[in-house]
């Protein structure tokens, strides 16, 4: 049957969006699927049933696409679809309750304090220590995110943060490196580490810039890397994570493993992290969303 993917959208990061999508449709046309490309902000979800569709590739990132309010909708409209459900979506779009229910089921995070006008920036600063990281909670793509790298920055960082979100979280800073874990149906895939030439893995690091470098494998020592799996896999289910998600994390210099959150529409670009780990799987990008879109349910 027909199968929309959903792609562009109304968030930030529309425009990840729209290049996630493509590559999708790209591929999934190629294996004979019936797919045609469907955005949310130019047309109303009716017109999926109207239009004949039968599954939806959700390819959409944040607000209104990953954070569970499409979800809902299309259980209502019982239209099967991609990747998590409501309820994993919503609290793994807002990264202050991912981090306080990981925090709640004993797994390893970095210190953080939500911020607000109020907040004593200066006591922030030394109870988290420099540098620190500041994020809007509820965006990806590191959009909006500042690493405060000197005293008195931090107030500076929240207002940036807060223009794209009311909630803002500083984070410390864990120095042993990036790393992500790709999830597709119950299954890890290998680790990567990410090395970005910027000073951090910012918006132009993740799609425009072709000098961060990406192991995977990543590195890890066997031990680490199982560990780092198996804690990717238990983070995804604390959330109640199904189909396929990725989990980023740190390393501190001594082997401990830091969570840092989820993505429960991970990227599908040319330069997105799923497809590069599925590949070391031997999963070509073509297979991986066939394998994604045979996971589609209501
Ligand atoms: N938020 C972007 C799309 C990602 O995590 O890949
Ligand atoms: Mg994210």
């Amino acid at each position: 049957g027909k199968v929309a993917v959903m792609m562009g959208g109304t968030s930030a990061e529309r425009e990840v969006s729209l290049m996630s999508g493509g590559g999708v449709l790209k591929a999934l046309q190629s294996q004979g699927v019936d797919a045609h490309a469907f955005d949310p902000a130019e047309k109303p979800l009716a017109a999926l049933k109207d239009e004949g569709f039968e599954r939806v590739f959700i390819a959409l990132h944040g607000p209104f696409g990953e954070d569970g309010t499409l979800q809902g909708a299309l259980e209502t409209m019982g239209m099967p679809y991609t990747g998590c459900g409501v309820m994993a979506s919503a609290i793994g779009m807002d990264k202050w309750r991912t981090k306080l229910l990981w925090q709640g089921a004993g797994l390893p995070i970095p210190a953080f304090v939500l911020l607000a006008d109020d907040s004593n920036f200066a006591a922030v600063e030394a109870q988290l220590g420099l540098p620190l990281f500041v994020k809007p909670a509820t965006e990806g793509s590191s959009i909006g995110v500042t690493k405060v790298k000197h005293p008195g920055e931090l107030r500076a960082a929240y207002e940036e943060a807060r223009r794209y979100d009311k909630l803002v979280i500083a984070e410390a800073f864990v120095g042993g490196g990036e790393y992500t874990c790709a999830i597709i149906g119950d299954k890890a895939l290998p680790t990567i580490k990410i090395e970005p030439a910027t000073e951090f893995y910012d918006y132009q690091a993740k799609y425009f810039r072709d000098d961060t470098v990406y192991r995977c494998p990543s590195g890890l020592s066997a031990e680490v890397e199982l560990r780092a799996r198996e804690l990717a896999l238990t983070a995804f289910k604390v959330l109640g994570g199904r189909g396929w998600g990725r989990v980023d994390f740190l390393m501190d210099e001594a082997g401990g493993i830091y969570l840092l959150e989820v993505n429960t529409s991970p990227g599908m670009t040319s330069h997105s992290l799923v497809p590069m780990a599925a590949r070391v799987e031997g999963l070509s990008y073509e297979e991986l969303c066939l394998a994604i879109l045979d996971m589609a349910h209501v």
